[in-house]
């Protein structure tokens, strides 16, 4: 049975499990540089806090852990496609990997300062009901002062196909009207707001007054967030494409799993393969997109 050696994994130093009443398990994982906690539900990153600082990545306290519903905060993916599907509103948004039991492959101490965590999914009956095609994909992470993240996908299958992605990140910051997101001037993108696609171009660095829900496009490979407390720099390879987003007040009120006034305290900033960076793959072949978070 998927998962039923995470027993072994307890006996490793700074390694915890815990469980809910609805089964949902979580791993916390401590070395000498930083701690993480992971949901095996998803794959999903809950939080990452290099030692002597502040958590980078933030979750609702209204967020949901009940191995059904896609979890409200840290770092959801989004796979094998963004946001509603794009022929059938009836399945899943953002695609089925966030909502889906991983497998936790292993975890290793490789050395007092940096430990590997691997998790692993692969097509099955109710994937090939969502999506028909065959597939590996792997989620590594490397937990050290910094934060590796890299997500690799396998073609299995005996034809191509064709992907959409997001490391949905959810960043802790403490004040929205006082933080920014720099890297992204002049940029085109597609601003999503209210169901439009309006082509807008990006004048300086990027503040939130307002819902915003953009697709940044040709994203450069480093970014930063810049909020009064510290910078969070996100160094990224193989993606060109990048989400922002802040639902605001309104939005925030009508999202169960989401705080009325939580929209203060954070910032998507979503490294992704969506619109013309979607990844088409050959039999055989596999895609990593690489992703380091750091605090500076
Ligand atoms: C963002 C999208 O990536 O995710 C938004 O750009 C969407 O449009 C948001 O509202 C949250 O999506 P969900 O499915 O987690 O509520």
């Amino acid at each position: 049975m998927q998962n039923s050696h995470l027993q072994e994994f307890a006996q490793l130093d700074g390694v915890s499990f815990s469980k809910n009443e609805h089964g949902h398990i979580t791993v916390k994982i401590e070395n000498a540089s930083a701690t993480a906690e992971f949901s095996i539900f998803g794959a999903h990153l809950l939080s990452f806090t290099p030692k002597n600082q502040e958590d980078l990545f933030w979750v609702s306290k209204k967020a949901i852990f009940n191995n059904t519903k896609a979890i409200r905060g840290g770092m959801p993916i989004c796979w094998p496609w963004f946001n509603a599907h794009p022929s059938d509103s009836t399945k899943p948004a953002h695609g089925f990997a966030r909502i889906s039991e991983w497998e936790l492959v292993h975890i290793t101490h490789l050395d007092e300062n940096k430990t590997e965590v691997i998790f692993k999914l692969n097509d099955s009956e109710k994937t090939q009901a969502l999506w028909p095609h065959a597939f590996g994909i792997q989620l590594k992470f490397i937990i050290n002062s910094k934060l590796e993240a890299r997500f690799t996908v396998t073609n299995t299958d005996t034809k191509a196909f064709t992907y959409a992605t997001a490391l949905h990140s959810y960043f802790n910051v403490q004040d929205i009207s006082k933080t920014q997101v720099l890297g992204l001037d002049a940029l085109n993108y597609i601003n999503t707001v209210g169901g439009t696609r309006a082509k807008e171009v990006q004048q300086g660095p990027v503040s939130i007054s307002q819902e915003v829900d953009r697709i940044y496009l040709d994203t450069p490979t480093t970014l930063t967030i810049k909020s009064p407390s510290r910078t969070i720099a996100i160094a990224s390879k193989n993606t060109q494409t990048t989400v922002v987003w802040n639902p605001w007040i309104e939005k925030a009120k009508s999202m169960a799993d989401f705080g009325d006034d939580e929209y203060k305290e954070m910032i998507c900033v979503e490294n992704c393969n969506i619109e013309h960076d979607q990844v088409t793959l050959d039999t055989g072949l596999s895609h990593t997109m690489i992703i380091k978070f750091s605090a500076i």
